[in-house]
C-alpha cells in the first residue's frame, strides 16, 4: 500500500509539474481529486486491508492527497497570473500606434463662429450667454411677438412645457442681458438654436451669433457701418452689402442684410439664384417696446440688434452647398478649413 501511495504521489506532482495550462491542470484534478479520481479509489482499497490498519492508510491516503493538492493550488495561482500576464500586454494601450490615427480638425462651424465672434470683439463687443432651454417668455413674449404668430407654432418650435422651450433664436439673450445691465450695452452671443426642420439648407439644430449695441443715440447708421465693416472683414474688402426692408417684430425699422454674390460679383448666377445677391442676415433698430419690457427707457436709450445663422455664413464663405456637411463631421470634409 505504501509503494502504492508513494507512486501515486510521484505520478502526480510530475504530471501537475509538467502540466502548462489551465485547461490540462483542470483535467488532471478531475483525474487525480475527483470523487471517482485515483486518490478516492485508493480509499476504496482500503477495503481490502485489515480493519486495525484501515486508519493508519486512511490518515497516509488524505496526507498525501493534500499534498498534491497544495501544489495544484500553487501550480494553479502561476498558470492563473501567467494568462492575465499574456492578456495584460495583448491587450496593452501602444501610444506609438496613435500616430497613425487620423488627426481631428476643428469643423467649419466652430471656425466661423470663432471668426465672427473675434471680428465683433474686435470692435468693442463682449461675449454673452444664454440659456438654450428657455422661458417662452425670453423666446417670444418680451421680443414683441404677438401670441399668434406663426414662429410659435408646435410645427415651429420644440416645446418642453407650455412655458418652456429649446430657444429657437438667440434673440432672448438681449432681453436677459438688458434686465441685468444698465448701457452701455455692446454683446454678441453666439450659441445653438433649435428647429423642427431639416433639409440641404435647415438643420434641427444651428448656430446664431447675436448682437446688441445699446446706448444714447444708436441709430440705423451705426448698425449699417457695423455690419458693412463686419462683411468686409468676414469675407473681403470688396464685398458689397445690401440693406432691405424687412419686419421683425423685436425690431423697428427692420432690415435683411444682403452680400453681393460672391460667385458671380452681382453679375447673377445659379447660387444667387440670378439675383446677384446673397442672404446674410437679419438686423434693425431695437424696438422701443423691447427696451421698455426689458426695464429701459425708450426715451433715453436706443440700439441695434442683428442675428446671424452661422452655417449660413460658413456656406456662403466656403461655398458649402449641404448644410448637413457640416454635421457628418466626415474627417476628409472638415480637414478643408483652416483656422
Ligand atoms: N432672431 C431672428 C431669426 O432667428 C434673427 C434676427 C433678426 C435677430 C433681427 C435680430 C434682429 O437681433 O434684429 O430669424
Amino acid at each position: 500500500m505504501n509503494e502504492k501511495i508513494k507512486s501515486l504521489v510521484q505520478i502526480s506532482l510530475e504530471r501537475i509539474n509538467n502540466c502548462n495550462s489551465i485547461n490540462d491542470l483542470e483535467l488532471i484534478k478531475i483525474e487525480l481529486l475527483s470523487k471517482n479520481g485515483s486518490f478516492a479509489n485508493l480509499m476504496k482499497d482500503l477495503k481490502a486491508i485489515p480493519n486495525d490498519q484501515k486508519p493508519y492508510y486512511g490518515k497516509i491516503i488524505n496526507e498525501a492527497k493534500s499534498e498534491v493538492l497544495n501544489v495544484f493550488s500553487q501550480k494553479f495561482s502561476f498558470l492563473n497570473e501567467q494568462a492575465l500576464k499574456e492578456k495584460e500586454k495583448s491587450e496593452a494601450l501602444d501610444v506609438t500606434l496613435s500616430k497613425k490615427r487620423e488627426i481631428g480638425a476643428f469643423n467649419p462651424i466652430n471656425i466661423v463662429k470663432k471668426d465672427i465672434s473675434d471680428i465683433f470683439i474686435g470692435m468693442g463687443f463682449s461675449l454673452a450667454d444664454g440659456p438654450e432651454i428657455e422661458l417662452k417668455k425670453y423666446n417670444f413674449d418680451l421680443l414683441n411677438i404677438p401670441d399668434d404668430h406663426p414662429a410659435r407654432d408646435l410645427t415651429d418650435t420644440f416645446y418642453i412645457t407650455d412655458d418652456l422651450l429649446l430657444r429657437t433664436q438667440t434673440s432672448g439673450v438681449q432681453i436677459r442681458v438688458m434686465e441685468k445691465e444698465k448701457p452701455p450695452i455692446k454683446i454678441i452671443c453666439p450659441g445653438k438654436v433649435y428647429r423642427p426642420d431639416d433639409d440641404a439648407t435647415h438643420s434641427p439644430m444651428f448656430h446664431q451669433i447675436e448682437g446688441l449695441y445699446v446706448d444714447e443715440n444708436v441709430t440705423l447708421k451705426d448698425l449699417k457701418k457695423t455690419l458693412e465693416e463686419f462683411a468686409k472683414l468676414f469675407f473681403d474688402k470688396d464685398t458689397i452689402v445690401r440693406f432691405r426692408p424687412s419686419f421683425f417684430p423685436f425690431t423697428e425699422p427692420s432690415v435683411e442684410v444682403d452680400l453681393s454674390c460672391r460667385m458671380c460679383h452681382g453679375k447673377g448666377c445659379s447660387l444667387c439664384k440670378y439675383t446677384g445677391w446673397l442672404e446674410l442676415l437679419g438686423a434693425g433698430v431695437v424696438n422701443p417696446i423691447v427696451l421698455e419690457k426689458a426695464g429701459l427707457d425708450s426715451k433715453k436709450y436706443s440700439g441695434f440688434a442683428f442675428g446671424i445663422g452661422v452655417e449660413r455664413a460658413a456656406m456662403i464663405k466656403y461655398g458649402i452647398p449641404d448644410m448637413r456637411l457640416m454635421f457628418d463631421n466626415d474627417i476628409r470634409f472638415i480637414k478643408q478649413f483652416k483656422f
